[in-house]
């Protein structure tokens, strides 16, 4: 997706901040979310939200798709790299890794996926609470390899990623009446946070201390939703992402306050992106309307990072 690569401009700016300012060392990434941060944990369940075939990965080492929803890494495959640590997080279902890779982190997101569970439901992915269980089930394997103490450590020091929610929007509030006639979107926007807060407190009782929580992208100019809007972005949608960012940023403060020792980041993904979007050609980018994999109605994929420069 476009935007993820002005997504790992914002991701690395944070970091940076974090490293230069406390001197800190992180020492795994550890992700939760849907497609924007899944290494192929759907290849292992049975979905059909995969992208294990070509374009995906077209651009990726031996144009190989590994069920990325990009065409070469993801911002969390860089995000890993910049810290030091693997250019690839690798995706905890994948049985090609063990828990000598996971040590510095790994990705329990699944394409599709999402705060409410009805979201994971409709295609079968894996529900936040699932990736959360999966998530313990790691801390276990990690207190055997490395040591209790030492994994305490390890966690406490990691730096924890979501990033989700877009789903709920495009797909699961329209397309589903039982949500839309049980919530108002605002109402909506709350339960989704509540989800969130609530998410939040368990891994910190379970040791993360560092959380970034990623806003929404322009989702109004998404091709899925320009496809059915003329190919003009819907503000409305763009205005509903710019509204959910501010309510996460409310209770990531609201966390900070009253859990201690946390450091909580929100991660602006709306304002830069929507530049690129209003001026591709200053950035690059040939096209920001269409999809690169989709199937004329459901347009979702595209390039995921920087273009190539000479093409
Ligand atoms: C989602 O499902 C899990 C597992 O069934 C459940 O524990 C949790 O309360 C559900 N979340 C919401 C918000 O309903």
């Amino acid at each position: 997706m476009q935007w993820l690569l002005t997504t790992l401009i914002l991701l690395s700016h944070d970091l940076c901040f974090l490293t230069k300012v406390e001197a800190i060392n992180i020492p795994a990434v550890i992700v939760f979310g849907d497609s924007t941060v899944d290494a192929g944990n759907n290849n292992h369940v049975p979905t059909a939200i995969r992208s294990n075939f070509p374009p995906y990965g077209r651009d990726f080492e031996g144009g190989k798709p590994t069920g990325r929803f990009c065409n070469g890494r993801l911002v969390t495959d860089f995000i890993s790299e910049a810290l030091g640590l693997k250019p690839l997080l690798p995706a905890y279902l994948d049985p090609s890794y063990g828990i000598e890779d996971f040590a510095t982190g790994g990705t329990f997101a699944s394409a599709g996926s999402g705060y409410d569970n009805l979201t994971a439901q409709l295609t079968n992915v894996i529900p936040l609470w699932k990736q959360l269980e999966n998530f313990k089930d790691y801390k276990t394997k990690l207190s055997k390899y490395l040591g209790k103490t030492k994994a305490e450590e390890t966690l406490q020091q990691a730096g924890f990623a979501i990033s989700m929610g877009t789903n709920e929007f495009i797909l699961t509030y329209y397309a589903f009446p039982s949500r839309s006639s049980e919530f108002t979107i605002e109402e909506y926007q709350n339960f989704l946070v509540g989800v969130l807060e609530k998410f939040i407190r368990e891994i910190y009782t379970l040791g993360a201390r560092r959380v970034g929580v990623a806003g929404f992208p322009p989702i109004g100019c998404l091709p899925v939703i320009r496809v059915v809007n003329s190919m003009s972005c819907r503000e409305e949608l763009n205005n509903l992402a710019r509204n959910f960012g501010g309510r996460v940023k409310g209770v990531l403060s609201k966390l900070k306050r009253e859990l201690k020792g946390t450091k909580m980041v929100f991660l602006n993904l709306f304002d830069t992106p929507l530049q690129i979007l209003k001026n591709p050609h200053l950035y690059g980018f040939e096209n920001v309307v269409k999809g690169c994999c989709g199937t004329g109605t459901f347009e979702v994929g595209y390039a995921c990072h920087e273009p190539d420069p000479f093409t």
